[in-house]
């Protein structure tokens, strides 16, 4: 066993860790066959009730603004591309994975603030043409927090630790550590990977409050992912809580240079965000 599946190993005891379904190991399997076909994906898909008409939704939501309506999932997968199927498949397949769950954190307003922030980057990629795909962007926003769900699982005073945090306007890494000796970040890594997300997302959530991981990673996927995602928080933040991200400033400055947003892009870009939303 490697040091990471040890980790993994710890992790998964210690926590719930919601399991991959089989019908997204069927999804993988099919992707990962050269030799498989549109129809191959189509069928699989069909195979698991409800499963096609939620990728429907997702994909004729405003998220992605598609020019017209798809109306069957063959026409999905022929026009987004089995990849992009993937990746939306396995955000609602995750989703329902951990709906479930006792909590002392309301799943509902959770799930929430990950699929605006989820929205928030598509919307920035689609508008500045940065080399990710929109639905790529979107696991990005998606996933960042995936390991609350488990941590609020877990602890039944996780609820105080995020209150004590949005007072101090802090994000909850440093006492995540101080309090269970492990953070969301951490967890939400072990949980990615497991799930089989992509290594360069796995990286960013494992750093989404690492205010120095734009500096420190060498890749460009990294770095657009990063920076999108931070300035989706703070506009998620702004428009819903009226305050700027807990990570925002220090990360302002980095971000804003790195996706080549000066200040009259940045505060259109805001305007527009909120009159989408609005
Ligand atoms: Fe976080």
């Amino acid at each position: 066993m490697t040091i990471f599946e040890k980790a993994l190993d710890d992790e998964i005891r210690a926590f719930y860790i919601p399991k991959k379904p089989n019908i997204l190991i069927q999804i993988r399997h099919v992707i990962d066959d050269r030799e498989s076909t549109n129809a191959d994906l189509v069928a699989v898909l069909l195979s698991e009730r409800y499963l096609s008409s939620e990728i429907l939704e997702a994909i004729n939501s405003s998220t992605f603004a598609l020019d017209r309506k798809i109306q069957n999932i063959q026409h999905a997968v022929s026009l987004m591309g089995k990849h992009a199927i993937n990746d939306i498949s396995t955000a609602i397949l995750f989703r329902r994975s951990v709906i479930e769950l006792r909590s002392c954190l309301s799943l509902e307003v959770f799930w929430g603030d990950a699929t605006d922030v989820a929205n928030a980057m598509a919307f920035i990629n689609k508008n500045h043409r940065y080399l990710l795909s929109d639905e790529y962007t979107y696991s990005i926003g998606f996933f960042h927090d995936c390991g609350i769900p488990a941590f609020s699982n877990k602890f039944d005073d996780y609820k105080e630790t995020l209150i004590i945090c949005n007072g101090e306007k802090c994000n909850s890494v440093t006492l995540e550590v101080n309090k269970y000796n492990t953070s969301h970040t951490v967890l939400g890594y072990l949980i990615a990977t497991y799930w089989g997300l992509p290594d360069d997302l796995c990286k960013i959530i494992l750093h989404h409050h690492d205010i120095d991981f734009l500096s420190k990673s060498r890749d460009i996927n990294e770095q657009i992912g990063f920076s999108i995602l931070k300035l989706a928080e703070h506009f998620v933040h702004r428009n819903k809580r009226y305050c700027e991200s807990p990570d925002w400033q220090h990360v302002k400055s980095d971000v804003l240079n790195f996706l080549k947003l000066d200040i009259k892009k940045y505060i259109d870009l805001e305007q527009r965000y909120c009159a989408l939303i609005c």
